[in-house]
């Protein structure tokens, strides 16, 4: 790989080149939504099935109602459908990404063309047993203040389950955004996975949080 390359996938490193506009993210995700699982299934993406793992590690309940925010071509959704869970729904910013998840059979709702960062305005606040976010906080993705806005969907007692690649969890203030929702007692840290596997370009975090009430 060369040296200023971030993965030795051009299409990976393409969108962790991405500037985090929404028009742009989406627009890029149009074009590769028809080879994205081939990419990363080469790249050894294992970020869905760790998390949908941990997942039911917290929230064991088949008939919970999850929710997968950046549910790309719906890997995540089909590691839960295939442990049992049924109420799965998800969204994400492209619409080719999204009819892909449709595809897979396993949400009961996908909708297409939701801005994470807009998200509150199409579900209902306090509403899910658990807001999953699995390849999303990502360099040129969305900005770690998205938390709270994912936070907010969830229940009181409810959780909130991300993903961080570590360069972006170095290079990004998601630390301080997950110590100011602590301080605030708006949630609480229930698990973190640290430097476990992610693709073969590097490793990820996984994050388990409570939300609080
Ligand atoms: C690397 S893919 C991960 C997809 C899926 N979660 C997975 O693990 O395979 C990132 C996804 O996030 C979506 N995305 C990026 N920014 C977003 C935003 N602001 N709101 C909603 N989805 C977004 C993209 O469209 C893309 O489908």
């Amino acid at each position: 790989m060369g040296k200023d390359k971030i993965s030795a996938n051009e299409n990976i490193d393409a969108a962790l080149r991405l500037d985090g506009d929404p028009a742009n993210v989406r627009a890029f995700y149009e074009d590769w939504a028809a080879n994205y699982d081939l990419d990363i299934t080469l790249a050894e993406y294992s970020g869905p099935a760790i998390a949908a793992r941990l997942l039911q590690r917290h929230q064991p309940d088949p008939a919970a109602r999850l929710l997968d925010a950046g549910c790309g071509t719906g890997l995540v959704g089909s590691e839960l459908h295939a442990l049992g869970y049924r109420a799965i729904e998800g969204f994400d910013l492209s619409e080719s990404m999204a009819e892909r998840a449709r595809a897979s059979g396993a949400y009961r709702q996908v909708r297409g063309g939701i801005d994470m960062m807009q998200a509150a305005d199409s579900y209902d606040a306090d509403s899910c047993d658990a807001v999953l976010s699995v390849g999303v906080f990502t360099l040129g993705h969305v900005p770690p203040q998205a938390l709270q806005v994912l936070l907010g969907m969830a229940r009181p007692g409810g959780l909130l389950m991300v993903s961080t690649r570590t360069h972006y969890y170095d290079q990004t203030g998601f630390q301080q955004i997950v110590d100011q929702l602590v301080a605030q007692k708006r949630m609480t840290l229930a698990e973190a996975v640290m430097n476990a596997p992610y693709n073969n370009d590097g490793d990820g975090h996984y994050w388990v949080f409570r939300k609080s009430g």
